[in-house]
C-alpha cells in the first residue's frame, strides 16, 4: 500500500486500484441503491482500442474522447486518469508524435494505469502523479484537457477549471463526462444519491458548472446531458475552449470565484469493490518533472 491515505476519497481509489490489481472487480456506485448502473466502461461501443482489463477497470460516466477531436501531434491530458482507459485511446488517436498524459492523486492507481498500459503497444503515454488542482505541467502546454468522471470529487472545482486553463495551448479545447446535480433538486435526496453514486465531494448544477468555466476564462462552454446517473444527477458531456486571449482573466477570474463560491458537501465513501481479474502487475510510480514533463519520469520508490 501506498502512502496515498491522507486524503479519503484518494484513499478510497487507492483501495479500489488495489483491489483491481489483486483480481477484484472494481465498481464506484451502489447498484443496488442506485438501481441501474450507468458508470463504466458502458459508454465505449469500440472495445478493440484498449486491452479488456483497462474498460473493466473504468469508473467513468461517459466518453470524453466522443468530444474531444483528438489529432495525431495532439498533447492530452487526462485529469484523474483511474486505471488509464482514455489515455490509452487518447494516446493511440495522438500518435505518433503526441503525447497522453494521465494525471492521478493515487500512486496505486497509476500502477494499476501502468499494468494496462504494459499489455499495449502504447509508448506515448505518460502516468504523472500528482492533484488536479495544481496540475505539475507548465502553462500553455496542452492541446486538449480531458476528464472522466473526476471533478465532481473535488472540494476545489474553481482551482482544477483554473489549472486546466492555465495548461490549456490559446485554443486549446476541453472535453469532459462528469456528474451534474439538476436544478431544483431535492437536497436529501441529492446528498443520499452522490453518495450512492460515489459524487463524494458533491456535483454542480449545469448552471454552476457554466458560470465557473466562464469565470476561469473559456468560452464556448456546451454542456448536454448524457443519460440520467441517479435520482437529481445526470451524466453530462461539457466541452469549452481557451480562447486565444485569456490566460490573465482566468486567472483573476478563478481567484475571484475559489473566495466566493460555497463547496461543497462530503459524504463518507461507498460500497466494497467486487471480483474481477485484472492481468498484469504494478511497476514504479512516476511524478511529474515540471521543467521538462516530456523528460524522463522519476521513480519515486
Ligand atoms: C471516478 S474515478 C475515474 C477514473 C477514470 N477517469 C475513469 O474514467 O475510469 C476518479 C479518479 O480520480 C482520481 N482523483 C480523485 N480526486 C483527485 C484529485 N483531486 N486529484 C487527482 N486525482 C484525483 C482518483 O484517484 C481516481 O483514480
Amino acid at each position: 500500500m501506498t502512502a496515498d491515505g491522507d486524503d479519503p476519497i484518494i484513499s478510497k481509489y487507492s483501495r479500489l486500484a488495489l483491489a483491481a490489481l489483486s483480481g477484484d472487480d472494481l465498481s464506484d456506485c451502489d447498484r443496488g441503491a442506485a438501481g441501474e448502473c450507468s458508470f463504466g466502461a458502458v459508454a465505449y461501443a469500440d472495445r478493440s482500442q484498449a486491452p479488456e482489463s483497462a474498460f473493466r477497470a473504468s469508473l467513468g460516466c461517459g466518453n470524453p474522447l466522443m468530444v474531444a477531436g483528438l489529432r495525431p501531434g495532439d498533447t492530452v491530458l487526462d485529469l484523474g486518469s483511474g486505471g488509464g482507459l482514455d489515455v490509452l485511446l487518447s494516446a493511440r488517436r495522438v500518435a505518433p508524435d503526441g503525447v497522453a498524459y494521465g494525471l492521478d492523486a493515487s500512486a496505486d492507481m497509476l500502477a494499476l494505469a501502468r499494468a494496462n498500459a504494459d499489455q499495449t503497444q502504447v509508448t506515448n503515454a505518460r502516468f504523472l502523479h500528482g492533484r488536479i488542482e495544481s496540475i505539475p505541467l507548465p502553462d500553455n502546454h496542452v492541446d486538449v484537457v480531458i476528464s472522466n468522471c473526476v471533478i465532481n470529487l473535488s472540494g476545489d472545482k474553481p482551482a482544477v477549471l483554473a489549472e486546466a486553463f492555465r495548461v490549456l495551448k490559446p485554443g486549446g479545447r476541453l472535453g469532459i463526462s462528469d456528474v451534474t446535480a439538476d436544478e431544483g433538486a431535492n437536497p436529501v435526496q441529492l446528498a443520499r444519491s452522490e453518495q450512492d453514486v460515489g459524487c463524494l465531494a458533491g456535483a454542480l448544477t449545469q448552471p454552476e458548472y457554466q458560470r465557473l468555466l466562464t469565470a476561469a476564462g473559456f468560452s464556448g462552454v456546451t454542456i448536454t446531458s448524457t443519460s440520467r446517473a441517479a435520482d437529481g444527477l445526470h451524466s453530462a458531456i461539457i466541452q469549452a475552449i481557451k480562447p486565444d486571449r485569456g490566460l490573465v482573466r482566468g486567472r483573476q477570474a478563478h481567484e475571484r470565484v475559489s473566495d466566493s463560491v460555497p463547496l461543497l458537501c462530503m459524504a463518507p465513501a461507498g460500497g466494497e469493490p467486487r471480483r474481477q481479474a485484472i492481468p498484469g502487475a504494478g511497476h514504479r510510480e512516476d511524478r511529474a518533472n515540471h521543467a521538462d514533463p516530456d523528460g524522463d519520469v522519476r521513480d519515486v520508490e
